[in-house]
Order: C-alpha cells, then structure tokens, then sequence
C-alpha cells in the first residue's frame, strides 16, 4: 500500500478507506483496553489520532510507542468518537521503526525554552513550532522564486567564493587551503598567497550584488538568492554570520522603481504567506505573538513611508528622546532610532532614502549635492532594516573617484569597473534579508530561532 501524508489524509479524508501513514509519536495515552497515539508525519501541524485496541495487539510492541518513535500505521480512517478530531485511524497493523526512550528523548511534553531547543536543533524540527517555522520558510522561498519568474526576472547564480568585499566593510571569513601553521610569507611579512588554491587571497561572500549587476547589465532583471557570509561580531537577535540574502537588480529602474519593487515584492511575499500557510500562521499567532496576523494583514493594507534620512534626523531630533547614540546629521541610524520611527512616530514601514554618502558602500549612486547618495533602507516593525539598497553609481570616473577615496584596492574591481566603461546603463537593486522576512511573518523573536542550523560567534555546531 502507498503511503499518505497526513496534510493530504486531513485536507481529503475519505473515510472508511484503508490508509497507511508514517510519522513520530506526539503522544501517547489510553488504558488497558485502548490506546491513543497522536502521530505527525512534518507535512501538516496537525497530527492524526490512531487507536489501537489492546487486545489486538503485542503488548510489548505496544509499550515501545512512546513520545519521539517512529512508526508506520494501516488502518481504516474512520469519524472519531472523541473530542478534538473529526477523524481517526483504526489501526490493523503498527510497525516500530525506531523506538525512543521515553526517560532520555531530549523532546518532553512540557514547553521547552527557545534557549534550550536551539541546544538540540537536531530535534527541533519535530516540534510544533519549528516545524511551522521551517514549513513557511519553504513558502516563502518558493514565492520568492515565483514572484521574480513571473515578471521575467533571471536567477543568476553568484560565485560563493570571490576575491572582493562587496560591502567594503572588512567583514569576511577567508578561503584558503595555505597551512595555517606555516604561512608563507613575502619579503614584506604579507601573506604570500601565490601558492594558495586560487593563486589570491579569498574569501566567502557578502553579497552577490556585485555580480549581480554584471548580469542585470545583459539580462536587463536578475537576482540572486543564495547563502551570504559575515564575519561581524554582532551577538543579537538580528544577526547570523551565515544568512541567506536575495538581490534583484535590475537595469534601467531609478531609485523610485527600486522602491515601488521592494515595497511590491514583500507585500507579495506576505500576502503568499498568509494564503497559503493559514494553518502554521494561526499556530504561531495562538502561541508565539497574538497579534501576528493582524500584523502581517496591516503592513499588506498600507502604504510605506518614504522620506529621506535627512527628514529622519529632524524627526528624531524633534522628538525629545533621550537615545543611547545621539543622533545628528551624519550618525548612522542605530535600531533604536529606525524603531523609533516605524512603531512609534510613522506605526508602518519606512523607507529611507539618500544616506550621508560617508555612511553607504562605494557603489552607490551620488546625489548632486555632494553629500548624499541615492540609498534605501525599508525599516520593519520589530526588525529595523529589513532591505538595504540603492541606485547604482553608472558613471565611471564617480564611482572610481569613491573606490579611490575609500582606499577599495582597484585590482579587486577591474572588472566590475569595466561594466561602466562599455554600455554603462542607470541601474537599481536591493537586498533582503531571508531570515529577517522570516522573522516577520512568523513573529519569532530572534533570528537563530528562523534557520535550522544557525552560525553566529562561537557556534557552528551540527
Ligand atoms: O544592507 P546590506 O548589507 O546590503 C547589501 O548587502 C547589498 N549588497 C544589498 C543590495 O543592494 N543588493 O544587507 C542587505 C540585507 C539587510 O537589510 C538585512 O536584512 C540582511 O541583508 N542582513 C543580515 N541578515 C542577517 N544577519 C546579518 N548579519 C545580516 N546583514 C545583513
Ligand atoms: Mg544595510
């Protein structure tokens, strides 16, 4: 007979009929005659409810069904006559596939801390919450595919490995296959990296923009979405060193059209989250944030601000606060500012435009007064910067001009210099981070508690 899943079991049930389902025990609980097993297979938050009558079966098998085994289960899916189910199998036949001691299984009924279950991520998949975690992040990739392919965008795949720092920020874990006992080095005491794997010093990515932008300067729109790399010590709950990102970038749009995307593309993303994962959205607002939902259907159902950082500053300035990183024209923006101005002045998202220019990365468009360049930031409720983009500077003696004042090695960026030499072209783009939108339509509070395996300071563990 061929397995089905139990989302399928639940959402067509035909009763009466013989099935066969496979899962791990949720529960277990009966008495002499009867025994209740609730059961989930990962393809619904909901588990199915088997019974078995005692007498039907070895006691002894009977006995190893505990909380975390795996089994597979014929029966006839029938009405249930207990509360809290519409269906039930009545099982024929039970086999064990793995037993799991009941006194050691790291996974117990009672709730466990965030803390504790990233302890034992190689088990948090099976329960509730991650399990609907990690199936609307699955979504979420998926319409994410979808929503590029469906307006002609091209998924270009960037290198993973590169020789430059697309952010400028000196952030970067190295590639190397030098022996780190014995390091060659140069006359000078730098590393001689001659006689490294590729003949150069390397390092994990970024961000895939750079490239990115030499595909939109052939494809018209592309973008990217793969594994990014950043070697911040940042201990927060907004930060992975290992985090995925998505860049469109697209030739010909001007800072405007790259806001009217972002602000289009994650109202998509939202909306897809809300049509087609109810259920898991309906667990997380029951049990994470009570206002999830009516979050998610707020921010689809209105307008992003849009002002400028200098508009920004007066508004912060004005305020009265007392902040921990004063603010004047100039300062970065710290989270405690964007927070300020998307839950409490603006109480939606916020896009900023036209940084200071000494505060944004080389390639960004320069505005004609001098001072500021042509950037964005889309601000969340409870996440602060969620995109981070800008018009791209396409005039080439500005953009080496800045390469040069930043001290950006020229050898590093020949070719992406080039692209402004020949057929140069006005050009936007933007980055989102996957698992801060995954933070948002979840209502998860920290960011390790949104990708299976997190990598921040101090823990690659799994
Ligand atoms: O603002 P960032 O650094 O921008 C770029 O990397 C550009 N190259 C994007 C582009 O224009 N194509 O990063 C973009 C987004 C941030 O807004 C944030 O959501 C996320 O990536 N991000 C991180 N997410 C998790 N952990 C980190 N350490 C992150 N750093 C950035
Ligand atoms: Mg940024």
């Amino acid at each position: 007979m061929k397995r089905i899943k139990i989302k399928q079991l639940l959402s067509e049930p035909a009763l009466d009929s013989e099935v066969l389902v496979k899962g791990w025990v949720r529960t277990k609980r009966g008495n002499k005659n009867i025994v209740f097993i609730s059961l989930n297979d990962g393809s619904t938050i909901n588990n199915i409810q088997v019974v078995a009558d005692t007498a039907s079966f070895d006691e002894n098998l009977l006995k190893d069904i505990s909380t975390g085994a795996c089994i597979a289960v014929t029966g006839k899916l029938v009405e249930s006559q207990g509360q809290g189910q519409q269906i039930e199998i009545k099982a024929v036949s039970i086999e064990l596939y793995g037993k799991s001691d009941a006194e050691t299984y790291p996974l117990q009924k009672k709730g466990h801390s965030m803390e504790f279950l990233r302890e034992i991520a190689y088990f948090r998949p099976r329960t509730n919450t991650f399990s609907a975690v990690l199936r609307i992040r699955h979504s979420m990739a998926f319409a994410i595919h979808k929503y590029f392919n469906d307006k002609g965008f091209f998924y270009l795949h960037t290198p993973i490995i590169t020789g430059s720092d697309a952010e400028g920020a000196g952030e970067m874990f190295h590639v190397t296959t030098l022996d780190l006992s014995n390091v060659p080095r140069n006359t000078d005491n730098s590393i001689d990296y001659s006689g490294d794997f590729f003949g150069k010093s390397t390092n994990l990515t970024v961000s895939g923009q750079l490239e990115g932008e030499l595909g939109a300067l052939a494809l018209g729109d592309i973008y990217t979405f793969g594994p990014t790399f950043r070697a911040e010590n940042s201990n927060t709950p907004r930060h992975l060193a290992e985090f995925w990102m998505i860049e469109p970038e697209m030739a010909f749009y001007d800072l405007n059209d790259n806001m009217d995307l972002a602000e289009d593309f994650v109202k998509y993303l939202i909306k897809y989250a809300l049509d087609n994962c109810p259920e898991d959205l309906e667990f997380l607002n029951n049990m994470i944030d009570k206002t999830l939902i009516d979050k998610l259907k707020f921010v689809l159902n209105n307008q992003f601000v849009r002002i400028t950082y200098t508009e920004a500053v007066s508004i912060l300035t004005a305020s009265g606060k007392k902040w921990d990183y004063p603010v004047s024209w100039g300062t970065d923006l710290q989270s405690e500012h964007e927070r300020y101005l998307v839950e409490e002045h603006f109480k939606r998202p916020v896009i900023l435009t036209d940084y200071p220019m000494s505060i944004k990365a080389f390639y960004m468009k320069q505005n004609s007064d001098g001072k500021t360049v042509r950037a964005m930031d889309v601000l969340f409720p409870g996440i602060g910067e969620i995109i981070g983009g800008s018009q791209r500077e396409e005039n080439y003696e500005k953009l080496l001009g800045r390469i040069r004042d930043l001290k950006i090695p020229e050898k590093d960026l020949w070719w992406y210099l080039e692209t402004r030499k020949f057929g140069t072209a006005p050009h936007s783009g933007f980055g989102l981070g996957f698992e801060r939108l995954i933070l948002f339509v979840t209502g998860m509070l920290n960011i390790r508690d949104v990708i299976p395996f997190p990598r921040t300071p101090k823990n690659a563990e799994f």
